[in-house]
């Protein structure tokens, strides 16, 4: 079986790539632009480390030409779409790279696999943002979506429309895989629980947003990849007739205060953090919590590693990560640690 991951040098494209490569039978094609959001060091540092034995290449998924080129030459029985600009902060600043890479490049994916017959399923990530305008949990699949609070949040549900459209028209069976707050080793330097271990060891302070009133379904990288296993060896197994749309909550439906993160860290690191609270900016949600009973009824599977152990995992890693990154490596050194990145 061939597998095309986008955003495979991503924090879970990574990581997907590693765990689908290591199937007996599978081949892993990778593409990423290496675009500078966060360091493309550690980008290239997780190809190396995760993803051997695959083929990885660079390339523009808004390239719709190249993208085709490649679709075509390489044949893929299954697409794993992860390439996107993410950062639910960062779309304040620079609205208009969610515009090309999630916008123009989902529709560039879209019409790559409809003209790439060998495509049996395309998987694509979606988030928890698209929840950002409800007001009750646990989110369900079947809610009705209110208008989201951020333009990340808006893009997710505008690629869900669009697969959805794509899927209808075309006949084709598309999974999108709304994820909740994804953690672990070999993450993404913009997300809290990086930033927070980062100001803990070099003495700055932490802003604790909502004046400490932010719950978070953190959910542990390898629940997300398991996840995306189980659809992709499904692919497979599922029959030829079934061309659908359907969404996932993969989220470890138990919500944490973001607060007893740190408290978390704080053991792991046997050092304290000097915590600023402050007031919930803009986009951010107070509360995340999935209902995963959808995902429970079709696969019998759910995310379920606490956050103790996940973090656990992820300090030793990071710890290993900074004694070997070089002190210049931006990565190392955001400004002030703050707040919950999706
Ligand atoms: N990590 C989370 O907590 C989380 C939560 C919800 C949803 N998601 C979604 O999951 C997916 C993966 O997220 P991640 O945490 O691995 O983020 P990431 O930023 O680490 O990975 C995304 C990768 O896509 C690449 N990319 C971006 N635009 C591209 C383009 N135009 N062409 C080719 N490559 C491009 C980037 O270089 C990056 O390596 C994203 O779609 C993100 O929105 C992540």
């Amino acid at each position: 079986m061939r597998i095309l991951v986008t955003g495979s040098a991503g924090f879970v494209g990574a990581h997907t790539c590693q765990a689908l490569q290591a199937i007996d039978g599978f081949h892993v094609v990778g593409i990423d632009n290496y675009n500078s959001y966060y360091d493309p060091a550690l980008k290239r540092a997780r190809i190396e480390a995760l993803c051997q034995g695959s083929t990885q290449l660079e390339l523009d998924i808004t390239d719709s030409e190249a993208l085709q080129t490649l679709m075509a030459e390489e044949q893929p029985d299954a697409v794993v779409h992860l390439a996107a600009q993410a950062g639910v902060r960062h779309s304040f600043l620079q609205p208009m790279d969610y515009a090309s890479s999630n916008l123009y490049g989902q529709v560039s994916l879209l019409e790559a696999v409809r003209n790439t017959k060998s495509v049996k399923r395309l998987m694509y990530a979606s988030s928890s943002s698209v929840y950002s305008g409800m007001d009750t949990v646990p989110f369900h699949e079947g809610m009705l979506l209110k208008t989201p609070k951020s333009l990340y949040a808006a893009s997710k549900i505008a690629d869900e429309v669009l697969s959805d459209t794509y899927s209808s028209m075309y006949a084709i069976d598309m999974v999108g895989l709304r994820f909740f707050t994804v953690y672990g080793p070999w993450g993404r330097p913009d997300m809290a629980y990086w930033t927070f271990a980062d100001a803990i060891l070099n003495n700055r302070p932490i802003r604790l947003f909502n004046h400490g009133n932010v719950r978070r379904d953190f959910t542990y990288i390898d629940d997300i990849v398991t996840t995306i296993v189980h659809l992709v060896e499904d692919v497979q197994d599922a029959a030829p007739e079934i061309k659908q749309h359907r969404v996932y909550n993969i989220g470890n439906h138990k919500p944490e205060p973001v607060g007893g993160m740190i408290e978390i860290l704080e053991t792991l690191l046997n050092k304290k953090a000097e915590v600023q609270l402050a007031d919930l900016p803009p986009g951010d949600m107070v509360e995340t919590f999935a209902d995963v009973s959808r995902l429970q009824n079709d696969y019998g599977f759910s995310p379920d590693t606490s956050l103790q152990t996940g973090l656990e995992r992820f300090v030793t890693w990071f710890q290993d990560w900074r004694s070997r990154a070089q002190p210049e490596d931006p990565s190392r050194t955001p400004e002030l640690a703050s707040g919950v990145e999706k």
